[in-house]
């Protein structure tokens, strides 16, 4: 969680330091305190009023500027930092960091801090791909800093190859997991499975469900901020991709089991948020069914239950959205499924379920009392699942 961390936003002079002032008002907008430093270079494309405005506190730009409190600014400023993330890092700063040259502002701070550093490399293509400077990304690497590739598409001289800052809700994500490092879930692996299955019925056609994947991702994004690998396994959603984790793209139930059956050989908990369709099309038409005269009558057959066959010595979680008889039928499923916890989901209830920012939840755990959870956003559903989880696997050392 960004919460009241203090980071300290380094930008350097590339064309996309224009898209900083986005990061920046999101990581405020997230309750972060947000402290820009910006290279001179960096003051000429723009504004440090944009970003003063933005975050609330004042842009420093000179380290020879006297400090307000009497304080080394850029000293200060490496202390107080909870990570420091430089968007964009030009080849220029990345071969000064480097190098360990402290020669302005943001590479003395970066040099006097010990606090996580994560940069976003943005610059034209062959200036990315210069032997140089990739081997001064790896160095940097090998002292821990954590590099973001650069993404490919259109750059800002109109050519097309990699170079391009990566979008901004995959740069809050890296963040988001460099401050999670040290969790509660460090070193620990866990499987999440989101969204609907799409069972063929034909090239064109599918049966599918309501699902839209919110509640996984949020699982998924709450697992890697707690330190977590995390593999998600997922169907198409039209969410923003998560940040940091191992994705996995699979469309149908048995494309779904066969992933949790390879994702999970080495894991220590699968949660299986994703709503599987319970039946499939007996046969997959090869062809697209031409409309005929009369109705169309399609024989189903049942899916894999992954989670019954899914076997291994990890914490299993699985979700029971139901519309009526919710305890009664998440404990059977509890037991019968042989599982750990199980997320009782009204999905019928006013702002709950499928697609809905927010959720509400019953936990049931195969040891414990249930635990009847008021209306929250998915995100803090996504915790007090994790809560869970986390407990039994410190319970299981
Ligand atoms: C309009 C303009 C755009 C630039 N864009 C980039 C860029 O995207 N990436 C980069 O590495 N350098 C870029 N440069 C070159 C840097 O500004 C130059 O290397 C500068 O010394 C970087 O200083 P800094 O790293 O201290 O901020 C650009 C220069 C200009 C004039």
């Amino acid at each position: 969680m960004l919460k009241n961390k203090v980071i300290v936003l380094g930008i350097s002079g590339g064309i996309a330091a224009y898209k900083a002032a986005d990061l920046a008002s999101k990581l405020v907008q997230c309750g972060a305190v947000v402290k820009v430093v910006m290279t001179w270079e960096a003051t000429q494309l723009v504004q440090p009023l944009t970003f003063q405005a933005l975050t609330g506190n004042p842009v420093v730009t000179d380290m020879f500027e006297p400090a307000p409190l009497s304080a080394i600014t850029h000293v200060s400023l490496a202390d107080e930092a909870d990570i420091i993330a430089i968007v964009p890092a030009t080849a220029n700063i990345i071969s000064k960091m480097a190098a360990g040259i402290a020669d302005d502002i943001l590479t003395c701070t970066v040099l006097a801090t010990k606090a996580p550093i994560v940069i976003a490399p943005a610059m034209h293509n062959n200036m990315y791909i210069n032997p140089v400077t990739q081997d001064n990304i790896s160095k940097l690497k090998a002292r821990g800093f954590t590099v973001i590739p650069a993404a490919h598409g259109r750059l800002a001289s109109g050519s097309i190859g990699y170079g391009r800052l990566p979008e901004i809700t995959e740069i809050m994500g890296i963040i988001q997991q460099t401050l999670g490092k040290k969790g509660d879930l460090a070193g620990k692996r866990i499987v999440v499975t989101a969204g609907g299955t799409q069972e063929a019925i034909d090239p064109v056609r599918y049966i599918t469900n309501n699902s839209s994947g919110k509640m996984g991702y949020a699982v998924a994004e709450a697992a890697r901020d707690r330190g977590a690998t995390v593999t998600l396994i997922t169907t198409p959603t039209g969410l923003s991709p998560v940040a940091g984790v191992d994705v996995i793209n699979i469309r149908s139930a048995q494309q779904m089991k066969e992933a949790v059956v390879k994702a999970t050989v080495k894991t220590d908990a699968l949660l299986m948020v994703a709503a599987v369709a319970d039946y499939m099309p007996k046969t997959t038409a090869a062809q697209k069914i031409k409309k005929g005269a009369g109705g169309l009558t399609l024989e189903l057959v049942k899916t894999p239950d992954i989670l019954s066959e899914v076997k291994g010595k990890f914490i299993k979680v699985g979700f029971a959205a139901e519309t009526q008889d919710l305890i009664s039928n998440a404990q059977k499923k509890l037991t019968g499924k042989g599982l750990d916890i199980i997320v009782a989901n009204d999905v019928s209830a006013k702002g709950s379920g499928f697609g809905s920012e927010t959720n509400k939840v019953t936990i049931l755990k195969k040891d414990g009392k249930p635990e009847d959870l008021p209306l929250m956003s998915k995100r803090e559903v996504a915790e007090k699942i994790l809560d869970n989880v986390s407990k039994l696997l410190k319970g299981k050392k």
